[in-house]
């Protein structure tokens, strides 16, 4: 049983800078709610000259990412870092060194997600990861807790903010480089949009809900994909007319031990679910044998309400923390 668990956060970009605003704010309750004290030992940091939020207490800052992921005290580490270079060596050592990890990288797990959940299981710690697909919506542990007893048939959904941003300024007559700077400027484009359009962050998030819904080791590079560089102003336009808004869906069936997967923009008829996306929205329906079938949908991007699910693993780490004994990491 611990007194308090060392937590260390790696990264402070969009979503890592909300993650430590509420570490260092909301302490009080997540406490409260987790069952244990805990204490934010440090924030791991690319760039020291960069001007961080004045909220967060300054010495919290190092560049020295390593010398975190060294120090024996680190109960836990939040990877917020991003990508697959640094984020895969530093979620890589810490699990090897028996801590838990939460990390919202939908990038890294869609990649090395089987092997570091190996690794993981390996050394008998948690690696959550609720913030990688669908920002605040609760899909991944939908998938993983609520719906463990049951049979997934198949998951869709809409599960790019960045693509559904476009096309539906496209609908509201703006064009799509118009349509795509304003989806950076409000940040949920990533800092290569590239792989926003071209569907590599949706097919990212479908590999994930392949691997929890169906139990299978699938890697998003497996998965086909079609983006949304195709579509012009007139495409969209026409499907209006017929009834039909065009969006960037992710689908995925279980089929014969496997599973038939592909990212692709799709004509949606008006009223469908998947059709009433705007912007940010992301949309996930899940079919299961016994539950039937649920929808769940919500903001799927943005610094808070990533932060939202980042914490959420946070406080149900902590409890798992918690009740462990003293001197379980290296
Ligand atoms: N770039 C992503 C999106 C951010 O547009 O949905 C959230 O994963």
């Amino acid at each position: 049983m611990k007194l308090s668990v060392n937590i260390a956060l790696l990264g402070c970009g969009t979503v890592g800078s909300s993650v430590a605003e509420r570490l260092v704010h909301d302490a009080a309750t997540l406490e409260r709610r987790a069952g244990v004290r805990y204490e934010l030992r440090a924030i791991a940091i690319a760039d020291a000259r960069k001007a961080r939020p004045a909220s967060i207490p300054a010495h919290l800052f190092t560049a020295d990412a390593r010398r975190v992921l060294d120090d024996p005290g680190v109960d836990l580490v939040i990877e917020c870092v991003g990508g697959t270079t640094d984020a895969a060596e530093f979620v890589e050592r810490s699990l090897a060194r028996g801590r838990h990890v939460v990390t919202a990288n939908k990038d890294l797990l869609a990649t090395q997600g089987p092997r570091l959940h190996a690794i993981a299981a390996g050394r008998g710690v948690t690696l959550r990861f609720e913030g990688a697909v669908g920002g605040a919506i609760p899909v991944v542990r939908a998938l993983a807790e609520s719906l463990a007893g049951d049979d997934v048939r198949a998951v869709a959904g809409v599960f790019n903010g960045t693509c559904t941003s476009v096309l539906s300024a496209m609908e509201d007559g703006q064009d799509y480089g118009e349509a795509l700077r304003d989806a950076q400027r409000r940040g949920f484009a990533e800092a290569d949009p590239s792989g926003d359009v071209d569907g590599v962050d949706a097919a990212h998030k479908l590999a994930l809900l392949v691997q929890l819904a169906f139990g299978l080791a699938v890697i998003s590079p497996r998965i086909p994909r079609r983006g949304i560089g195709g579509v012009s102003r007139a495409d969209v336009e026409r499907a209006r007319e017929l009834g039909f808004r065009i969006r960037l869906v992710g689908a995925a069936v279980r089929a014969d031990g496997g599973a038939a997967a592909e990212v692709a923009p799709l004509l949606v008829p008006d009223r469908h679910s998947f059709a009433q996306t705007r912007g940010v929205d992301n949309v996930a329906r899940i079919v299961a044998r016994d539950a039937g079938t649920l929808e769940l949908r919500g903001p799927g991007a943005g610094g808070a309400a990533t932060a939202s699910a980042v914490l959420g693993d946070v406080v149900s780490a902590l409890r798992v923390v918690a009740v462990e004994p003293s001197g379980q990491c290296e």
